[in-house]
């Protein structure tokens, strides 16, 4: 397989001190899609998500709860496979950072830099954010009703000094802008790719990359009084997912450097700038994209356990059902923006788009060829203007969703679908195929051949979306599991005349308000 033909996408691990929310099942769905449609593409895919399970916050809760930090974590870190399930992502490796494999490529790295010289000892007094896991300087704060200081996330900061190992950050300045200006999109959106550049422009400092004062981490090799800065424990997990330190593994050499690493806007500095400054001075190839999506808010409001406004994931899917949050996760929000979650957003995108617009197309379509010809699939005639005019429009969507989902687009994919699911429905009201039953059988079977070719492309389409409904609807127009990814997309004759369709089922149930 060639390198050009792989496919490595990773979402952030995640910190296992909270139950999965809707911001991390946010971030893994939009990999999951773009996993499903890389493979459905042809392409050999790695996904890999995780749990960060070190540092000083995990700690904490494990100390709260009563246990020892291992049993903490072996016990929440199963939540996020439990949400992995539910969401039905399909994730090729999970990667806990207390496994042994992850020690191994994490104290690798480490003792790479070291030998580069790019690791000094020295003393660290300053400001750390437990929450954030990340250190401040002091112009980097503000100070809170109470005069509390506080980081620009809002995050509590406690004064520290210890003794610390440095990594050499503020030599890296030159070379994280050459590789920015020669990587145009490493870093998306364009806007956030700005406040990263500018960052950088401004001067970095030596970043401290080690602790004293707790245990809970990766040992710093050949210094047991430290342990490693959980963010360079964490960053390090995307190259052990590939079999570093082996860097001749053969998944390292199929997948490294990385496609893209999603990440909440949030993270981006870590990932943009401490990451492949990591990788640089260590020798090691920075990865090829990291976007950065916004934050959801509840109804208006920032989502926050003191609010108590967190939104349970497992609860909406039960509630709207998994392909209509998959869908309106995508759909609402131009992914990159900030969004809002309302109940009034989601029916609507629920019964307007999925129930009234895709859904009814399919069920329109395929209960007529049920009654009106005993389910068989018609062989079609000569084709019309709005025929080929339907077909085409349908046939070019698959360069347009893989062109917009290259650059993290869903929402622009996702509308160029419906504009299609909108022309389809638009063709079956000015045909009126109910009434060529009795003027015009043979333009009826033409017309009813086209909309279940449509139906055909726009679920094949769709799968890495709504995987449940658009299965379902490929299983109404009896296309076989061979024939679902998208090299049979284009091709004439999938859907062959004389086929017996099943009886057509509705796939987008409606919310009822209770
Ligand atoms: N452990 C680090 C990541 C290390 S990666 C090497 C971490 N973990 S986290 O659990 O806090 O992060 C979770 C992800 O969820 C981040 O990408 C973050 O942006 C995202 N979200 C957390 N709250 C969110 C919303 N309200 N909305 C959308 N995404 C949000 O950071």
């Amino acid at each position: 397989m060639s390198k050009d033909n792989t496919y490595y996408i990773t979402t952030p691990i995640y910190y296992v001190n909270d139950a999965p929310h809707i911001g991390h099942a946010y971030t893994t769905l939009a990999c999951d899609v773009l996993a499903r449609f890389k493979r459905l593409d042809g392409f050999d895919v790695k996904f890999l998500t995780g749990t960060d399970e070190h540092g000083q916050k995990v700690e904490k809760s494990a100390i709260n709860a009563g246990v020892d930090p291992q049993a903490f974590t072996d016990k929440v870190s199963q939540n996020f496979r439990d949400l992995a399930e539910a969401m039905r992502f399909t994730n090729d490796d999970f990667i806990r950072t207390t496994e042994p494999r992850h020690k191994k490529a994490s104290q690798d790295i480490w003792r790479r830099l070291v030998e580069r010289d790019e690791i000094y000892l020295d003393k660290y007094a300053g400001w750390y954010s437990v929450r954030d896991e990340a250190f401040y300087g002091e112009d980097e704060l503000s100070k809170d009703a109470d005069g509390k200081r506080t980081a620009p996330s809002g995050a509590e900061v406690e004064w520290v000094e210890e003794p610390s190992y440095f990594f050499k950050l503020s030599e890296c300045q030159d070379r994280l802008l050459e590789f920015y200006d020669q990587n145009p999109n490493f870093i998306l959106p364009k806007t956030r790719r700005n406040e990263v550049v500018s960052f950088v422009s401004g001067g970095l400092l030596d970043l401290s990359v080690s602790r004293t004062s707790f245990k809970w981490g990766v040992p710093v090799p050949d210094d047991e009084d430290h342990i490693m800065y959980v963010w360079l424990d964490a960053l390090t997990n995307y190259i052990t997912g590939v079999g570093y330190p082996d860097t001749d593994h053969a998944d390292y050499q199929k997948y490294w450097p990385a496609d893209v690493h999603m990440v909440g806007k949030d993270i981006l500095r870590f990932h943009a700038v401490y990451w492949p400054a990591f990788l640089m001075a260590a020798g090691l190839e920075p990865p090829k994209r990291v976007f950065a999506h916004g934050w959801w808010t509840n109804e208006g409001e920032k989502i926050s356990k003191s609010l108590g406004n967190v939104i349970d994931p497992l609860q909406l899917i039960e509630t709207y059902g998994l392909d209509q949050v998959r869908y309106f996760l995508l759909r609402e929000v131009p992914f990159g923006n900030d969004g809002d979650f309302s109940q009034s957003a989601m029916v609507q995108r629920m019964n307007g788009e999925l129930a009234n617009d895709f859904g009814n197309l399919a069920q329109r379509s395929l209960s007529m060829i049920n009654k009106n010809l005993d389910g068989v699939v018609p062989e079609p005639g000569d084709h019309t203007a709005e025929d080929t005019d339907l077909l085409k429009a349908a046939d070019t969507l698959l360069p347009t969703v893989r062109d917009n989902l290259d650059v993290q687009a869903f929402h622009v994919a996702l509308e160029a679908v419906w504009t299609v699911i909108r022309a389809a429905n638009a063709y079956i009201d000015h045909q009126a195929p109910w009434k060529l039953k009795k003027e015009d059988p043979a333009r009826m079977a033409t017309v009813l051949y086209v909309l279940a070719e449509t139906v055909r492309k726009l679920a094949i389409l769709t799968q890495p979306f709504v995987p449940e409904a658009a299965g379902k609807m490929l299983d109404q127009v009896s296309v076989d599991a061979g024939s679902r990814n998208f090299s049979s997309f284009g091709e004439a004759g999938i859907l062959k005349p004389g086929t017996i369709l099943p009886k057509p089922e509705g796939v987008f149930p409606r919310y009822v308000e209770e």
